[in-house]
């Protein structure tokens, strides 16, 4: 196979070498992000299940550590990671913030799946199984990936953890991370069209108001469109024992419509107005396909996540961490002020040139019916695109889309998709938050009211980049640029 590293991402997550799939036990300590992820040491397809490790001070650039918790007679699945502060397991040897992963033990045999722990003293560079697991185990053959916090009102560690064929969370309380007792389950509302995996459950202040919580409960699942994997939410109270929805049972949320962000978790420990998570970018339905090597599986950007009042309720809103859009940066381009109309290439720049970079954009829509930006053009000598992806709003329709049928290499008969969603816009004023990095595009709106987050394939000379608009006009009040490629 042929090394194809011009698509490996410039400032998103990606293994050395090797598959990943999910990430796992986000986690932040002493200035660092931690970030384990479901790796296979050995190949470059899923398999070995294990954790693998790295850490970042910036949410940029990431240092690769060696795999963290090794597969052994188990393959080691999803999970997520706490800081022990006042050694309520017993595991911390004295240094105050033992690290306590706790993580899905497959028996890889289809047999069952159970809880375990494992723990650090060194701030997640050297770990131990614990010696008394599992911790909770059903004998069942599917149960899964145990997600963790500690829950101030009712002093205990909260666990969630997921039944995934019955769509069903379940929470289990503990005051010592090795004894759980059941509290509540919750299931079977929302989008039940796919299995239930990767549970979160985190309170946010509302609006950040905090006299207004709310708490929002992830699930890998669904995606919007029928066959895709995808994530959804939902939105409510918990009281320490039971998930009350605010929603009514036929209610769907989700949290992104594109076709590649899955398994997404919040960050443990993280300082406190910070919200963030992170999603695998790519999906089950062709993650093996994916042409790249000697690697498979990428992150998306870390994203900061709240909880917003809309007049249809609360929601989710995500932006990608301001770590990558510095007002001072020297990588910055910005134009301002100015109407366009028809299709222009946006030159006298290099920004583009290595497909790694973000655009904020705010526009105003006169009279056009369709505009956006195409990325990623493969221009042929009369300068037109052969390769392209569109991203774009259809005023009509009152639809954010983003159209890859002609991206570049079509990895599967149905990776050829425009992913859309409804989007409603006030003052006729659209906000675009755009993320690139070689072969992922991350579409934030309206302050990141909606997501799409696609995979891309493009030829490694498809670096052009236009700004459209079919019939009448736009005014562009402001678009700016940071370029975050590798110099
Ligand atoms: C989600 C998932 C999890 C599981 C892990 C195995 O993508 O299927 O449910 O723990 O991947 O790699």
């Amino acid at each position: 196979q042929n090394l194809n590293e011009h698509w490996r991402p410039d400032f998103h997550f990606s293994p050395e070498k090797n598959w990943t799939n999910d990430p796992n036990g986000l986690i932040f300590l002493d200035g660092e992000y931690h970030l384990f992820y479901q790796f296979n040491p050995f190949e470059n397809k899923w398999g070995h299940m294990s954790w693998g490790h790295a850490v970042s001070k910036d949410l940029i650039k990431w240092e690769h550590l060696p795999v963290a918790i090794p597969e052994d007679s188990v393959w080691i699945f999803s999970g997520s990671t706490v800081i022990d502060k006042n050694n309520s397991s017993g595991l911390d040897n004295g240094n105050g913030n033992c690290m306590v992963a706790i993580y899905t033990a497959d028996y890889h045999n289809g047999k069952k799946e159970a809880q375990y722990l494992a723990y650090s003293n060194d701030k997640g560079r050297t770990w131990e199984k614990y010696a008394g697991n599992p911790v909770l185990d059903l004998n069942a053959k599917d149960f899964r990936d145990p997600n963790v916090f500690w829950h101030e009102k009712t002093k205990q560690w909260i666990m969630s953890v997921v039944l995934p064929t019955e769509y069903k969370v379940l929470f289990y309380g503990s005051p010592n991370l090795k004894n759980w007792n059941k509290l509540e389950e919750f299931g079977n509302q929302g989008d039940v069209r796919k299995i239930w995996e990767c549970p979160s459950l985190t309170q946010f202040a509302v609006d950040g108001d905090s006299t207004k919580t709310k708490w929002l409960l992830m699930v890998s699942s669904n995606g919007p469109e029928q066959d895709f994997a995808g994530v959804q939410y939902f939105i409510g109270d918990f009281d320490g024992k039971s998930f009350k929805n605010d929603n009514t049972p036929d209610t769907k949320l989700y949290v992104d419509y594109g076709k590649d962000f899955y398994a997404s978790i919040p960050w443990n420990n993280a300082t406190q107005n910070q919200k963030l998570m992170l999603g695998w970018m790519l999906n089950w339905k062709y993650a093996e396909n994916q042409p790249t090597f000697p690697w498979k599986g990428q992150m998306s950007v870390p994203r900061q996540i709240a909880l917003k009042t809309f007049p249809e309720g609360v929601r989710l809103t995500q932006l990608p961490v301001e770590q990558f859009t510095p007002a001072d940066s020297y990588r910055f381009f910005e134009k301002k002020d100015f109407v366009h109309t028809k299709e222009k290439l946006l030159n006298g720049s290099t920004l583009f040139a290595k497909n790694a970079y973000i655009i904020e954009a705010d526009l105003t829509i006169k009279s056009s019916r369709d505009f956006g930006f195409k990325i990623a053009q493969n221009l042929n000598k009369e300068g037109k695109a052969t390769q392209e992806t569109i991203v774009g709003y259809d005023v009509k329709k009152q639809q954010l889309y983003l159209d890859r049928t002609n991206s570049g290499k079509i990895i599967s008969p149905d990776f050829a998709s425009v992913d859309k969603t409804f989007l409603k816009i006030d003052n006729k004023r659209l906000r675009l938050k755009i993320v690139v990095d070689k072969m992922s595009v991350e579409v934030f709106a309206n302050d990141g009211a909606v997501a799409i987050t696609s995979l891309i394939f493009p030829d490694p000379k498809a670096t052009a980049f236009s700004l459209f608009c079919k019939k009448g006009k736009i005014k562009v009040n402001s678009l700016k640029i940071w370029d975050l490629s590798k110099k």
